[in-house]
This record gives C-alpha cells, sequence and structure tokens, in this order.
C-alpha cells in the first residue's frame, strides 16, 4: 500500500510517496481502506514539530479518513469487515489503509459521501464542543465568526445558524465571506490580510460593534488569533465568550486583562482533541447529535478542491497560503 511520510520535519513539499507493507490490526483495533483524508490546519503544524501531538518519524499527516474496515482486531465487536466508517485519528490518514483503535471510529450514514465522512468529525467536533459545551450558545444571541470560511470557521457558521444564533463572518476576502453568508451568515466583514495598522483595528473592531446592533458579539469564535485577536475582542459584548480555538496567523496572541474585566467576559479555552480522549462519552453524544443533524439537512461539509494521494502536501499547501473555503480532501485511487 502507498503512503504519504513525513520523513524529517520540514514544509509539505518535503513530503514523500512510499510504499509500504499492509498493517495489522492490534487489539481492539481496525483497518481502515482509506477512501478519502481531508486536510486540516494542525497537519501543516504537526509535519514541522509545532503541534500538541508529536509523533515518531516517519509517520503520515492526515487526520481525518472516510473508509472501509479492511480487517478486525482481537476483541473488536462493534465493527466488522466491509462496514464504511469515519473516524478522526490525529495522523496516518494519507495512506492507501492505517490501523486505528475502533473506539475512534463511527458509522458512515447512508446518504454520506467517504469524502463527506472524511471532512466531518474534527471541524464540526470542535465547533459544537465549543459552541454548545463552551460557550452555552443561546437562540438569538450574537456570534462573530473569524476565519468564517475555514475548515473549522465555516462550521461553526453553520452550526451557530443551525442554534439560532446571528452569525456575522468575518474573513479576508469578498469572496471568502460570500462563501459564509451562503452558509448561514447573516452579516460579513472583510478585515486585511496583512498587517494591521492601528487605524485598520480600530476600523474592524468599529464594524463588528456596527454589525451587531451597537451591542458587541455575544460570542467570538477566534481559529485565526494574531493581531485580529484584540481588536475581536475589544468589540465583544457584556458577559461575552471569546472562544480561542488556533492561531492560523501563526502569532499567539496577548491580551491587555482589563479588557475581560471591563465587560465581564470570559475567555474560554477549546481543545477538542483533549476533550475527546478526557470525556469520551460527551463527544460521542456530540456526534451522534452532529450526525443527525446531517440527516436532517441542517449541516454539509463544503469541500472546495480534491487532490490525489501523491498531492497530499498540495492540500496542506493551500491551507497554510488561506487558500481553501471549507475543506480540501485528499482522495485515495485517483
Ligand atoms: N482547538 C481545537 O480543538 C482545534 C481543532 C481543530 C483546529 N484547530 C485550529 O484551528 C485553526 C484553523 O484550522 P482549520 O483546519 O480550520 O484551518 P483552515 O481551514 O486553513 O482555516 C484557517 C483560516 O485562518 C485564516 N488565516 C489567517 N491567517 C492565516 C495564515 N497566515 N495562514 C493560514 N490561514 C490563515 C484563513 O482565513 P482568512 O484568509 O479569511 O483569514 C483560513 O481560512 C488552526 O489553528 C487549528 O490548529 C483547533
Amino acid at each position: 500500500m502507498k503512503a504519504v511520510l513525513c520523513k524529517a520535519f520540514g514544509p509539505p513539499e518535503s513530503l514523500v510517496l512510499e510504499e509500504l507493507p499492509s498493517p495489522s490490526p492490534g487489539k481492539g483495533q481496525i483497518v481502515v481502506t482509506v477512501k478519502a483524508c481531508s486536510a486540516n490546519f494542525p497537519d501543516a503544524l504537526i509535519i514541522q514539530d509545532k503541534y500538541q501531538f508529536k509523533p515518531k518519524l516517519p509517520f503520515s499527516p492526515g487526520a481525518e479518513i472516510g473508509g472501509i474496515v479492511k480487517a478486525v482486531g482481537e476483541g473488536v465487536t462493534a465493527f466488522k469487515g466491509g462496514e464504511r466508517i469515519l473516524a478522526s485519528i490525529g495522523w496516518g490518514g494519507f495512506a492507501e489503509e492505517v490501523a486505528i483503535d475502533a473506539d475512534r471510529a463511527y458509522p458512515i450514514p447512508d446518504k454520506m459521501s467517504y469524502e463527506e465522512g472524511s471532512a466531518f468529525l474534527m471541524a464540526y467536533g470542535t465547533s459544537y464542543h465549543a459552541l454548545k459545551d463552551r460557550a452555552v450558545l443561546k437562540p438569538g444571541e450574537s456570534l462573530l465568526v473569524m476565519g468564517a470560511a475555514g475548515g473549522v470557521g465555516l462550521t461553526a457558521v453553520e452550526l451557530g445558524a443551525a442554534m439560532g444564533a446571528k452569525v456575522v463572518a468575518a474573513a479576508s476576502s469578498e469572496q471568502k465571506v460570500e462563501v459564509a453568508k451562503s452558509h448561514g451568515a447573516t452579516a460579513g466583514l472583510v478585515y486585511p490580510s496583512g498587517e494591521m495598522s492601528r487605524d485598520e483595528q480600530k476600523a474592524f473592531s468599529d464594524a463588528i460593534k456596527a454589525a451587531t446592533g451597537g451591542q458587541g458579539a455575544d460570542v467570538i469564535y477566534d481559529p485565526v488569533g494574531g493581531a485580529y485577536a484584540e481588536p475581536a475582542f475589544r468589540a465583544i459584548a457584556w458577559k461575552g465568550r471569546y472562544l480561542v480555538i488556533g492561531f492560523a496567523a501563526g502569532d499567539i496572541p496577548r491580551l491587555p486583562l482589563n479588557l475581560p474585566l471591563l465587560k465581564g467576559a470570559s475567555v474560554v479555552g477549546v481543545f477538542w482533541g483533549q476533550f475527546a480522549a478526557l470525556e469520551a462519552e460527551a463527544n460521542r453524544t456530540n456526534v451522534k447529535e452532529l450526525l443527525a443533524l446531517y440527516e436532517k439537512g441542517a449541516i454539509k461539509p463544503h469541500i472546495s478542491a480534491r487532490y490525489p494521494l501523491a498531492k497530499a502536501g498540495q492540500a496542506i499547501r493551500d491551507l497554510m497560503d488561506r487558500k481553501a473555503t471549507g475543506k480540501i480532501v485528499v482522495t485515495m485511487g485517483a
């Protein structure tokens, strides 16, 4: 079987495609014939040794898969060969086959494709955990989503709208804002994609306030960080919740602590991978609720580009170059 390997930490261009022996399932594991694996921003970090999880070299990146159960290990009763599954696996997905712990997999609904299955768990799982469990978002509240056309951002837009919030999408281009509006945002703002001057930061805060009727945003969902964070926080509402999702812009922002004081506001950390590990039952409940929302058509992964396995590095590069909207998926056998 073929796999894309990270043999030395570096940029996506340093990944190599190699032939490897097929894996065997260990105790409690299944081997999956991978049909699709989506790219996520953490792939860009993990191959550069900049992520929380640090697999041993060599390894395949690729955190989310859709595929077919090929073999079942000792003690696995939940799955049998031939079943269609989706799974969040951390890494190992940019390969034709992968052995995974069976408890990371879920059956794919009949009407969901392998591509959609590979683009589901991490993005929706993160945004649902953030909005439902961490922000306790209520119907009628305003939700500002930064990076609103990105992988996790677009799912926050869809879920926020499905939960009855008034969603304001912020992104680096009109085209990205339009994508977010077509997924449920009712207002949009464009922020500069380069350095932000003081005036631009003030204009960004003012635009958020204007888009939320002068009140500021009740909840801010931020997977971007960098220089956008402080002006966004300055436009949070009284008792607002600022969800710290990630730092795609590169810099981890620092916040003057007088700002949460003045607004009676909370800075709320969100770490879906750790939530799924430490609160497995609560995560399973969330995934079931998300699959039900998919079944009734309230959410649907937006796949903007597809690459064959040999070009998995390009999928990661597109994320790093801010070229993607929604998800990019690598399909096997193409
Ligand atoms: N906390 C968690 O549990 C969790 C789970 C999953 C992902 N994450 C984090 O969430 C962030 C987004 O992940 P993702 O998979 O959604 O990524 P993505 O699809 O690449 O989206 C990231 C967005 O960030 C914006 N951005 C701003 N500056 C950027 C830059 N210099 N390079 C790239 N993008 C930039 C882009 O939107 P604009 O061009 O519109 O600004 C882009 O759409 C990452 O930091 C990731 O590690 C966290």
